[in-house]
């Protein structure tokens, strides 16, 4: 809950919000101009000046924020074919709980200016696309598409984490709470794929193997471009 502390002598119809956690922000109107003051909002990247640390932090966030909406996009296909099934509760909870995801990673991009990747027309289709392709297969084939991708992303995540607690664990607390938070959603939605019978689609392993490969060529751009 935000907790609003009215200024009026100060600020004429102005408030200061308090987010949790996070550096006051103040928000002033009237009526001829919305004025944000410069006091950066909460975010879980910490404040810096050096200019690598900068690129790599944002290119984190740039291809977490891909990975995240490729996954949102795999879900919505899966749906769209196995709608209206008895498999649709299983994959919705997934799909919200990417849509959760997808949703930290845009306030994170917006905070900091961080632009998303310009791949992300693409993601929107293929992930669709992959989605909706593995769900023709029967829910054995949609959930081996889970299987796959989830592996790849929580792969990626445990990269990250890595590489965060061999940086500086302290200084990326935050950022390495969300990280790991994300990592088990995605660990159990794998595990949630092996336990709706992921491994009894024909050709499981050759499947798995292509959509992995497909998922690490997507990382590798998303990263660049
Ligand atoms: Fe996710
Ligand atoms: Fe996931």
């Amino acid at each position: 809950m935000q907790q609003i502390v009215k200024s009026p002598r100060l600020f004429h119809n102005c408030s200061l919000s308090f987010p949790p956690s996070s550096t006051p922000r103040r928000v002033c109107m009237s009526n001829t101009a919305v004025v944000v003051s410069s006091v950066r909002p909460y975010s879980v990247l910490p404040l810096t000046t050096d200019p690598e640390e900068k690129a790599i932090l944002h290119r984190m966030m740039r291809v977490d924020h891909a990975g995240e909406y490729g996954a949102s996009r795999i879900y919505a296909g899966q749906i769209a074919v196995l709608g209206r099934t008895q498999t649709r509760p299983v994959i919705q909870e997934m799909w919200d709980q990417e849509k959760k995801h997808l949703s930290k990673f845009t306030e994170i991009l917006s905070e900091n200016r961080v632009r998303p990747t310009a791949l992300l027309p693409l993601w929107n289709i293929a992930g669709f696309a992959l989605g909706a392709t593995s769900a023709l297969l029967g829910k054995e084939g949609a959930m081996a598409c889970t299987v796959a991708v989830e592996e790849s992303i929580s792969e990626h995540y445990n990269s990250q984490i890595r590489a965060l607690m061999e940086a500086d664990p302290d200084r990326y607390t935050e950022l390495l709470q969300m990280i790991k938070e994300f990592r088990d959603d995605e660990m159990e939605h794998h595990d949630t794929g092996l336990a709706h019978d992921a491994e009894s689609v024909p050709g499981y392993w050759l499947l798995k193997n292509v959509i992995q490969a497909g998922c690490k060529a997507a990382i590798y751009a998303s990263e660049r471009i």
